[in-house]
């Protein structure tokens, strides 16, 4: 198809009245759409079934060592489970805690007990700071910069390049300004641009030279092993990294199963140097008398071992990957060569990451709530929901079934031709 920048107005006009004529079609449909959050839908969730009827009986609430799993302690998780889950992320037992369900909610705990405590080596804690920012690589997960948001932390804007975060920009802030104390990363298949992080770029992070002490890499690795392809690509352990570079206290390292076997009932996971986790349990000792380790034993009896977990991410993939085929064939087959949108390709994670022309998204955003699809409120994806190119959308292909996101993709395009032919006559200064 050729490009809407070849087409004379006439052709552009009479384009548009066809497509809204469709738009119109769509918005007296009363359907809802929904494709705003990467959430698993319900056949994933049925993977993991075996595992709500796992533990029947007393006998069965023992772990490896005879503790009595119903019960108080092991602040830290069970044996098993640490072993299990240091093998997935690639780290050793020692530098892991097992927490609750939510990764997310370890996040915003780490930032907590930060501004009320400080980091192993911090001068004070946080909130003694006069200011405490943060890099965000964006396009980014919108809920870390809600956790800045909540704390006031000031959010500074680092562009996404192919291979990660512009490391100049990342090095130039970190090594030069004191107030800057951390970083939020999503290193594999990032949430929503897919970008699997570079040797070269975590690297250079474990490299860093922070001007504060206390500065820290959030490092989120929810989508560790979440490929839709047998591709399965590597990155470096940053752990290591950091260890070999003299950083050894650097990153705190966060994933969850919440992906791999329930969003609500999974186990989430913060890894770190040995040090920085003897610190936290000092604190969360406090906080808790331990995790829920029923949960835990029950995962391991799901999965005897890592190649039994990636078995699962197998069947998971093979959900998924219709669905992102879906969105990728709807993208090509009505936006193809039109020269008003590019859009990624991920070989894994959540998402696909989709830019429109330059101020089109929200007007794109409009014009799918009317047509009943309903998206990620745009802007979301930067810090300060502020895209100030207006063009960044995150299209969530999880959750909907392939029927439902084949009726929801035809619409999307739809609303993005609409959007771009407006924009492209306007700026012809012809009325569209
Ligand atoms: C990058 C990223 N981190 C964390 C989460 C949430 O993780 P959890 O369910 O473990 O809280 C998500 C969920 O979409 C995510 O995309």
């Amino acid at each position: 198809m050729s490009s809407y920048f070849e087409f004379s107005n006439e052709e552009l006009q009479k384009e548009l009245e066809e497509l809204r004529a469709r738009h119109a079609r769509y918005a007296a449909d009363i359907v809802r759409l929904d494709m705003t959050r990467g959430k698993p839908g319900a056949d994933q969730l049925e993977l993991s079934e075996k595992m709500l009827g796992i533990i029947q009986t007393n006998d069965d609430c023992f772990d490896e060592n005879g503790l009595d799993c119903r019960n108080y302690g092991l602040l830290d998780g069970i044996p098993e489970a640490k072993k299990l889950f240091a093998d997935v992320l690639g780290v050793r037992p020692e530098q892991l805690i097992l927490g609750g369900n939510s990764s997310l909610n370890m996040m915003f705990d780490t930032v907590a007990r930060a501004f009320c405590f400080g980091n192993l080596n911090s001068v004070q804690p946080w909130s003694k700071e006069e200011k405490i920012k943060f890099l965000c690589p964006a396009p980014g997960y919108d809920r870390h910069f809600s956790i800045c948001q909540q704390f006031n932390i000031q959010m500074i804007y680092v562009p996404m390049m192919e291979d990660g975060p512009d490391m100049d920009m990342v090095e130039k802030l970190v090594e030069t300004d004191e107030a800057v104390k951390g970083i939020w990363c999503v290193p594999k298949y990032s949430n929503p641009t897919g970008t699997v992080y570079s040797d070269q770029v975590i690297r250079r992070f474990a490299a860093l030279k922070p001007k504060a002490r206390d500065f820290r890499i959030f490092w989120d690795n929810a989508y560790a092993v979440h490929d839709l392809y047998d591709e399965h690509p590597q990155i470096l352990n940053i752990l290591d990294a950091c260890a070999e570079a003299g950083n050894p206290d650097m990153v705190y390292m966060f994933s969850s199963t919440s992906k791999i076997t329930y969003p609500g009932s999974g186990v989430a996971m913060l890894a770190s140097s040995v040090d920085n986790i003897e610190y936290i349990k000092k604190q969360t000792g406090v906080q808790t008398i331990g995790p829920d380790k029923l949960n835990q034993l029950r995962h391991v009896r799901m999965f005897k071992d890592k190649e039994s977990l990636m078995e699962q991410m197998k069947k998971h993939a093979a959900i998924l990957r219709p669905k992102f085929e879906a969105v990728d064939s709807a993208l090509e087959r009505d936006l193809g060569g039109k020269e008003i949108a590019t859009w990624s390709k991920p070989l894994g994670g959540y998402f696909v990451n989709f830019d429109s022309m330059s101020g089109c998204a929200k007007r794109i955003y409009h014009l799918c709530d009317e047509a009943g699809v309903a998206l990620t409120k745009v802007g979301a994806t930067f810090p300060y929901g502020n895209d100030t190119e207006d063009r960044n959308i995150r299209i969530a292909p999880s959750f909907p079934p392939v029927e439902e996101l084949t009726v929801a993709m035809e619409r999307f395009t739809v609303c993005v031709r609409i959007a771009s032919i407006e924009k492209i006559l306007a700026e012809r200064g012809v009325e569209a």
